[in-house]
């Protein structure tokens, strides 16, 4: 048998990404005859690291935090999703040319639809926040069908900002979030509010009969927004799936092989 074709996940920190086991998982489940790793990079350091890793035959990296928008400034090429994404989660080397991805959306959008079971097609959705992680979403659920995205955001003028980068590509505005009205099929959490506790300052009626509240963040407990909006009648989703999803999104663009996601999942949250 051949060397096994190498992978990375880049980052830092990188210690405690759930990416390695991912990977093995769909390798194993394939049977595609591969190496995933971590590896940590200076702060100042990126463009190095994956120059290193290509002279030695890697095939391709997952970028995580806080490199995406580096790793989007030194791709070769672009995928459309990760130019509107203005970030690149996934690399792939060709031929020492470096192709830039961003499969974060796709897992958002997988994830709704596929594993919660929730259509997206026709929806108001909400938007919280207006980061990479919120601007990574909207071109994929706009794909997906959905009526209009509203964006919300602790400082309104970076979700005007967002709003008018995507007004041509459907219905998108942006409100002030302490006079917002109305109320919503699903809403999004892109904020990293979960990650301090904290709570983006929505009012409890944001949340439509049979609304679905998703938080991109995940752990061992629901964050303060699920616990929040299950208070208030909504259904309720991690960003656990998300995670798996957009994964299995980045194995397809290495491999050409789209893993089962299912019994990954089912083992990452059992495993947490
Ligand atoms: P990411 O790549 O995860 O999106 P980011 O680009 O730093 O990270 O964006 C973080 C987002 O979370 C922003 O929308 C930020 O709001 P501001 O633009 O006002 O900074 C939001 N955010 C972070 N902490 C928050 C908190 N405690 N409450 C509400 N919003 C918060």
């Amino acid at each position: 048998m051949h060397a096994p074709d190498r992978y990375i996940v880049i980052g830092n920190p990188v210690a405690h990404s759930k990416s390695p086991p991912i990977h093995a998982a769909f390798a194993g489940q394939t049977g595609q005859n591969l190496r995933y790793e971590r590896q940590f990079a200076p702060i100042d350091g990126f463009s190095a690291a994956v120059r290193d890793f290509i002279e030695q035959g890697g095939k391709g990296l997952s970028v995580t935090v806080p490199f995406k928008l580096e790793a989007h400034a030194l791709a070769d090429e672009l995928s459309e999703r990760a130019r509107a994404a203005g970030a690149v989660n996934s690399l792939k080397i060709v031929d020492g040319r470096i192709f830039g991805d961003n499969t974060d959306g796709a897992g958002l959008v997988s994830d709704i639809e596929r594993n919660a079971g929730v259509p997206l097609r026709g929806k108001k959705i909400l938007l919280l926040g207006a980061g990479g992680a919120a601007r990574g979403a909207i071109l994929p659920l706009f794909e997906a069908g959905v009526a209009s995205i509203t964006i919300v955001n602790r400082t309104t003028a970076k979700a005007q900002a967002l709003a008018d980068v995507f007004s041509a590509q459907g219905k998108i505005l942006a409100q002030d979030i302490e006079t917002l009205d109305g109320s919503f099929d699903i809403v999004i959490n892109a904020t990293s509010a979960s990650i301090e506790g904290e709570l983006p300052a929505v009012r409890p009626d944001i949340f439509a009969p049979g609304a679905l509240a998703y938080d991109m963040m995940y752990g061992k407990e629901p964050t303060v927004f699920l616990r929040f909006a299950a208070r208030h009648g909504a259904a309720t989703r991690d960003g656990l799936g998300m995670l798996v999803e957009q994964a299995a999104e980045a194995f397809l663009l290495w491999r050409g092989v789209r893993p089962d996601t299912a019994p990954v999942y089912a083992a990452m949250r059992a495993g947490e």
